[in-house]
């Protein structure tokens, strides 16, 4: 079965993506903790406040996190992810506050002191981005911190799939509320024999939106 839709930005339905396969199976799935997740943690000594794992998925990132000692949110927009995610938590003796949560119709309060987006931004629809992009802002501590992992524009292996950026592409979205503070190339960690190349930002709010 080939795994990646065809055409880039078209998505099966989330639910059913994690009803018709184990998780374990699914292209993104490590319960390895992210590379770039772990580099920032280090590099700025990061070591505290409430995170939110953004699109959380069957949850390895949230539960590592967890383990790490932050207080952890982990939401998603799918039910069916978000109790693999309870389950993944669960036996991994960890406590993650797991909720089902569409981030374009928000119920989430926040403030959030970091928020960690592994995957998510780039399976939404362009017309959605600035709504993203001012939820997220009111989400984020003024001093937070947002990590975003996306498909790097350089990505040509996988047919379909999610959206790719450029770094000035992400800068230029992100421009009304956010700064960049770094961005680099990198590899999606997950279960696919090539790893994806990756465009990783870690980025600030700007004072006012
Ligand atoms: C590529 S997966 C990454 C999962 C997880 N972050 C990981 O790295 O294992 C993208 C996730 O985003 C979720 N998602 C898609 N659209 C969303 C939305 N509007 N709000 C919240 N989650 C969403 C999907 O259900 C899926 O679990």
């Amino acid at each position: 079965m080939n795994e990646s839709p065809r055409q880039i930005g078209e998505f099966p339905d989330w639910e059913s993506r994690y009803q018709n396969q184990p998780v374990t199976a699914l292209p993104w799935f490590t319960t390895e903790p992210d590379g770039d997740l772990v580099r920032t943690l280090e590099s700025r000594s990061i070591t505290s406040g409430h995170f939110l794992d953004l699109g959380t998925g069957p949850g390895t990132q949230a539960a590592w996190l967890a383990r790490r000692g932050f207080r952890v949110t982990g939401s998603d927009l799918a039910r069916n992810a978000i109790a693999a995610a309870q389950d993944y938590c669960r036996q991994q003796k960890v406590q993650v506050e797991l909720v089902v949560d569409d981030i374009l119709a928000t119920t989430l309060q926040g403030p959030f002191d970091q928020i960690f987006d592994r995957g998510c931004f780039h399976v939404l629809p362009p017309e959605h981005r600035a709504r993203y992009v001012e939820t997220l802002h009111r989400l984020l501590h003024p001093r937070g911190l947002l990590l975003l992992k996306c498909f790097h524009v350089l990505e040509r292996t996988m047919e379909g799939g999610p959206y790719r950026f450029a770094p000035e592409e992400i800068a230029r979205i992100f421009s009304s509320s956010f700064r960049v503070l770094e961005s680099r190339e990198s590899r999606f960690e997950g279960t696919l024999a090539h790893q994806p190349v990756a465009l990783f930002t870690l980025l600030q709010p700007l004072e006012t939106a």
